[in-house]
């Protein structure tokens, strides 16, 4: 028994270096972190709206985020049109025909609201402030039981295209915004498995 309790911190420790993706398997009584640890990125969607005035309680989670001096270096476009949001996915196939033209049209993974951040250029913290403005959208989407992606490739395709101008004249930024992230939404139509994430990334330092 007392050689049992000496083994019992080793079996401790290898059980946690065999599992480096530390996931709540049980929900905790906490919804924030409920939501954290829940909210996977989701690429397949049922093909219904979300209500404007849930993407409002969304955007106004979103732009609570912490942000530099309060400044607010963001500004957000809401695209839940089908067709707006399939002309836009044209014109970018349109604006880079060196590109297979399903990865355009495939690139917005069938989310039915699509929104675009842009960030300020004269503000060097923007896309960090855009980031977690996008984090807080997405965590309260999952909260409100909708799903969403963060893409990045939409913001390369539209800002690296031959000829964006089209597309940049339908979001119209103000000047001095670049397009820095876009983020999907929708009701999930797949419950994807957790990622695995390296804890040993973080250490603390005495
Ligand atoms: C800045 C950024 C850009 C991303 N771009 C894409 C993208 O273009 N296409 C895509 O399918 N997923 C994209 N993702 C989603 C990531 O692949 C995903 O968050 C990551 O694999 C972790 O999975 P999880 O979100 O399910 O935890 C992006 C995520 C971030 C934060």
């Amino acid at each position: 028994m007392r050689q049992f309790l000496l083994l019992l911190p080793l079996l401790a420790i290898t059980l946690v270096g065999c599992n480096p993706t530390p996931q709540n398997k049980e929900p905790m009584n906490n919804e924030v972190i409920n939501a954290i640890m829940s909210r996977r990125s989701i690429r397949q969607y049922h093909q219904m709206p979300v209500a404007r005035d849930t993407m409002m309680q969304i955007m106004i989670c979103g732009i609570n985020a912490a942000n530099g001096q309060n400044k607010q270096s963001w500004e957000v476009r809401i695209i839940d049109n089908p067709t707006t949001l399939q002309k836009v996915q044209d014109l970018m196939a349109a604006g880079n025909p060196n590109l297979p033209a399903e990865m355009a049209h495939g690139c917005m993974r069938g989310a039915p609201v699509m929104t675009f951040i842009a960030r300020d250029r004269n503000y060097d913290f923007s896309a960090y402030d855009c980031g977690l403005l996008a984090g807080n959208m997405m965590l309260a989407a999952q909260s409100l039981g909708i799903g969403s992606i963060c893409l990045g490739s939409p913001v390369r395709f539209i800002n690296d295209a031959e000829n964006s101008d089209d597309i940049l004249a339908l979001l119209g930024f103000s000047e001095n915004y670049e397009l820095c992230l876009c983020v999907g939404f929708g009701y999930a139509n797949e419950s994807p498995e957790a990622k695995p994430r390296d804890i040993n990334k973080v250490q603390f330092v005495d």
